[in-house]
C-alpha cells in the first residue's frame, strides 16, 4: 500500500512526486518563476526544492562565452550535460529523503533533454510537470537581461555592456536549437503548462493531479508588474490591553489615534495619486481601524482574514489558559505551528484558508491588507520566505505599517512607525506575561 501522506494543502493525497520541469530560451524567467513556485510550496509545507543547472555548470565552467553554448562545441556540450546529470543525480537523491516537488530549473529546450527527464522521472515513478515561459517581447526580454543578467555570476567583474551582448549572443545559440513544447506535434503526451508573454495567454495541457492543479493555477496567476503590498494590524484593542486572545472587541483610545494616522502613514508611503485596495477581515477591530482611509479606495472584507480561531481559549488570558488547559499550553510552545486550539485552529489551518488570499495577492497590483497578528505572520512569513516552525514567534507590533515590494530575487521591506504607544502582544516560549518585550531573535 502506498503510503498517504498531508501534501501541505489539506488533502490526503497518495506520496506524489512531481519533478517541475522548466522550458524556456535563457532571460524568459524560468529561475524567477522556479524560485516563487519553491516558495509557495514550502510556505505550505509542500517539501519543495528548486535545482538549477546553471549552478552545477558554474562548478566546471564558471564564466563561459557565448561560444560554449554552440552545440557545435564539443567539450560545452559534454560539461553541459554532465550538469543537467548531476542536478538529476542530486534531485533524485533528494526524493528518496522525502521530497515532494523538485523543480529542474535548466532550458531543457530540445525535444531530447525533454524525453531525457521525463523517462529517468518516469522509471523512478516521479510525475513529471512541464513549464515553459515563452517571451517575444524584445522590451522584456531586454530588460531581464539588465536586471539580472548583466549582474549573473556568469559577468561577475565584466563590463557590464559586455555582458549583454555576450548574453544576447548566448540566447542566439540556443534560439538555433530551441523548440517549444509540442512544437511538432509529438509531445502532446507529456502534461505541461505554457505561458506565453507573461501569462497574456497559457496552455494547459493533461494535469493529472490537485498538486500539479494548484501549482499550474498558482503559476497562471504571475504578474511582473511593479506593485507593493502594504501590511497593517489593526489599532490597539480593548482586549490587547487586557491581554486578552481573540474577541471581537473594538479598539482602545490609542488604538483609535492609530486609525486617525493611519491615513497619513499611508499617503507617506504609497503617495496621493495611486489607486489602493484595502482588505480587512470581517472583524470590528480591523474594520474600525481602516474607516478613516480615503473614499475613493476600493474597500473589501474577507473572513479569510480573521485572526487565527482560539476555540475554547477565545478570550482567555494566558495565564488563564495555562491554568485551565495546561497540557494545551504546554503543547502549543512545543509546536506552536501546527498545535491546534479546541474547537479552533493552528497556524497551519490559517495558512490553508490564507491561500486563496495568496493566489488573488499575486494577481493584484497595489493592496493595504489590515488583519491581525497570527494571519499577519503568515502572509509576512510568505513574502519573506520565513521558516514555517519560526514564522508564530514572529515579533509583528501594532501602530506600524510595513511595505513589502516583490522584486526579482527576494522582497523589499520599509516600515513607516505611527509613532503611537501600543502594548506588545508578542509573547515568548513559557511565559504567561500579558505584556512582554520582544527578544532580538523575534525582529
Ligand atoms: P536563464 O536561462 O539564463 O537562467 P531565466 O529564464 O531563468 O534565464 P530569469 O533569471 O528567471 O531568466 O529572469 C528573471 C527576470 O525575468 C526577472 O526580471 C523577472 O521579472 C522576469 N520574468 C518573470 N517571469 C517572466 C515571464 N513569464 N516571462 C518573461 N520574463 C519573466
Ligand atoms: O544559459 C542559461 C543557463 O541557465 C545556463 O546558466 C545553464 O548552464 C543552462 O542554461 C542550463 O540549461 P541547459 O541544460 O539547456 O544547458
Amino acid at each position: 500500500m502506498p503510503s498517504r501522506t498531508d501534501n501541505g494543502v489539506g488533502v490526503q493525497v497518495e506520496d506524489t512526486k512531481i519533478c517541475v520541469v522548466m522550458v524556456g530560451l535563457p532571460a524568459r524567467g524560468k529561475s524567477y518563476i522556479a524560485q516563487i513556485a519553491q516558495r509557495y510550496l514550502q510556505w505550505l509545507s509542500v517539501p519543495a526544492q528548486t535545482f538549477n543547472v546553471g549552478n552545477y555548470r558554474r562548478n566546471d565552467a564558471p564564466q563561459p562565452p557565448a561560444d560554449f553554448f554552440d552545440t557545435n562545441n564539443a567539450e560545452g556540450e559534454r560539461k553541459r550535460r554532465a550538469a543537467a546529470e548531476a542536478a538529476v543525480a542530486d534531485m533524485l537523491a533528494w526524493f528518496r529523503t522525502g521530497g515532494v516537488v523538485a523543480i529542474l530549473d535548466a532550458t531543457n529546450s530540445t525535444k531530447e533533454r525533454r524525453r531525457w527527464v521525463n523517462d529517468i522521472c518516469v522509471q523512478h515513478g516521479i510525475e513529471v510537470l512541464f513549464v515553459e515561459s515563452k517571451c517575444d517581447d524584445q522590451d522584456i526580454i531586454m530588460a531581464n537581461i539588465r536586471d539580472v543578467k548583466s549582474t549573473s555570476p556568469d559577468y561577475r567583474g565584466h563590463d557590464p555592456e559586455a555582458a549583454v551582448q555576450d548574453f544576447l549572443n548566448r540566447i542566439s545559440k540556443y534560439e538555433k536549437i530551441y523548440k517549444t513544447i509540442d512544437q511538432d506535434g509529438d509531445e502532446d503526451e507529456y502534461t505541461y503548462l505554457k505561458i506565453m508573454n507573461i501569462g497574456k495567454q497559457v496552455i494547459i495541457n493533461r494535469i493529472q493531479d490537485y498538486l500539479q492543479s494548484r501549482i499550474v493555477y498558482y503559476l497562471m496567476n504571475l504578474h511582473i508588474r511593479p506593485r507593493s503590498v502594504w501590511l497593517s494590524r489593526h489599532g490597539e484593542s480593548m482586549y490587547n490591553l487586557d491581554g486578552r486572545i481573540g474577541g471581537d472587541t473594538l479598539l482602545s483610545p490609542r488604538g483609535e489615534q492609530y486609525a486617525r494616522k493611519l491615513p497619513d502613514l499611508v499617503r507617506e508611503s504609497v503617495g496621493d495619486n495611486r489607486p489602493l485596495t484595502v482588505w480587512t477581515s470581517t472583524l470590528k477591530r480591523t474594520i474600525a481601524t481602516s474607516r478613516f482611509l480615503p473614499l475613493h479606495y476600493n474597500q473589501l472584507q474577507w473572513k479569510a482574514l480573521d485572526e487565527l480561531d482560539s476555540g475554547v481559549c477565545d478570550g482567555l488570558t494566558y495565564q488563564e489558559i495555562k491554568d485551565r488547559y495546561p497540557d494545551d499550553f504546554a503543547a502549543r510552545d512545543e509546536d506552536k505551528y501546527n498545535y491546534r486550539y479546541r474547537g479552533g485552529e493552528s497556524y497551519r489551518d490559517v495558512v490553508i484558508r490564507l491561500e486563496p488570499i495568496i493566489m488573488e495577492l499575486e494577481r493584484s497590483e497595489d493592496i493595504l491588507i489590515v488583519t491581525h497578528q497570527a494571519v499577519l505572520r503568515c502572509i509576512y512569513a510568505y513574502f519573506m520566505k520565513k521558516d514555517q516552525a519560526k514564522s508564530p514567534w514572529m515579533n509583528i507590533p501594532l501602530h506600524t505599517l510595513i511595505k513589502l515590494t516583490p522584486r526579482a530575487y527576494g522582497t523589499e521591506e520599509i516600515r513607516y512607525e505611527a509613532n503611537i504607544p501600543a502594548v506588545s502582544t508578542w509573547r515568548g516560549k513559557g511565559s504567561t506575561a500579558k505584556h512582554e518585550n520582544p527578544t532580538p531573535e523575534s525582529l
